[in-house]
């Protein structure tokens, strides 16, 4: 028996809240520091592991998408995270899903969106899946995936879900490189040229930050540099930070995003101003 002599304690014992951190696996440092902050926001983590066939293409990379159950079990309960919710694709979709979140084209067409048609309908429908399966307070999502993060937190917005979203900053590798699933698919050659884009981002926002204000000057000249050290840049591009749209001379609340290809690998970023 529990007693409580705080209407405080009565209430916190009485109403456990719950942290959700919706993962495809494969965890790193990245994954494990939400982990972590939802803990501290939380009673209780539920971590889940869903590669979810809808927000990928079909010419993606769903199938070789790194599988890691064990390895990131270990790690989930190092973190102590008292809840792991793993389901199959049956379990996840039992039927073809039929009924869709779409998100509208100005926020999910842009940027990724450009490049990954579909992707945020297949994230935000899985995600609110998962809201609606685990009832959390409280979900976590990286910044790593800005552009992710921004159609969740408007997708929670316009549908009055009682959730807050709560964002982690990008976990990096001691060379500047954001860690992600992918990068275990760089050779070696290329994990070493991998923390230029992030440096590109960081020299975008310097000039930024010394006045420049042509953003098509920067961002053409940023996508060149990309290409003469034989990347395939997808986009650099210096946008507001809550919806992602052009800013305009004025606008000081901003983040550099880019995404290119090393190889076969792509790999994104982004930088706050
Ligand atoms: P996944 O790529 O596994 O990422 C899970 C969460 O970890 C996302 O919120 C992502 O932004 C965050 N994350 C990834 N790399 C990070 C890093 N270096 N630093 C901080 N956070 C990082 O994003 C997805 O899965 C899926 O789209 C999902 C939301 C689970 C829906 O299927």
């Amino acid at each position: 028996m529990q007693i409580h002599a705080t209407i405080r304690s009565l209430r916190s014992a009485l109403q456990e809240r719950i942290a959700l951190v919706p993962t495809m696996g494969n965890l790193h440092e990245g994954h494990i520091a939400l982990m972590k902050q939802a803990g501290e926001l939380a009673d209780k983590v539920v971590a889940t592991i869903f590669v979810n066939r809808l927000q990928f293409r079909p010419t993606d990379d769903f199938e070789k998408y790194p599988r890691t159950f064990e390895a990131d079990c270990e790690k989930l309960e190092a973190a102590g995270v008292a809840h792991l919710f793993a389901p199959d694709e049956a379990e996840m979709y039992p039927t073809p899903q039929q009924y869709h979140v779409e998100p509208p084209p100005a926020q999910a067409g842009i940027l990724d969106g450009e490049f990954r048609p579909g992707h945020f309908r297949g994230v935000a429908t899985v995600v609110l899946k998962l809201f609606n399966i685990v009832s959390p307070q409280v979900a976590l999502f990286g910044k790593k995936d800005y552009q992710q993060l921004m159609v969740i937190r408007n997708m929670v917005r316009e549908f009055n879900l009682a959730i807050e979203i709560v964002a982690g900053e990008t976990v990096r590798a001691a060379d500047g490189l954001a860690l992600s699933s992918r990068n275990g698919y760089l050779s070696q050659a290329e994990r070493a040229e991998a923390p230029y884009l992030k440096r590109l981002l960081d020299g975008v926002r310097r000039e930024f930050l010394a006045g420049e204000r042509d953003f098509a000057r920067l961002e053409d000249q940023a996508m060149s540099e990309l290409r003469a050290r034989g990347w395939i840049p997808n986009y650099v591009a210096v946008r507001k930070k809550i919806d992602l749209q052009l800013p305009t001379a004025h606008d000081s609340e901003l983040v550099v995003l880019g995404a290119a290809l090393l190889g076969s690998t792509r790999l994104i970023d982004n930088l706050e101003v």
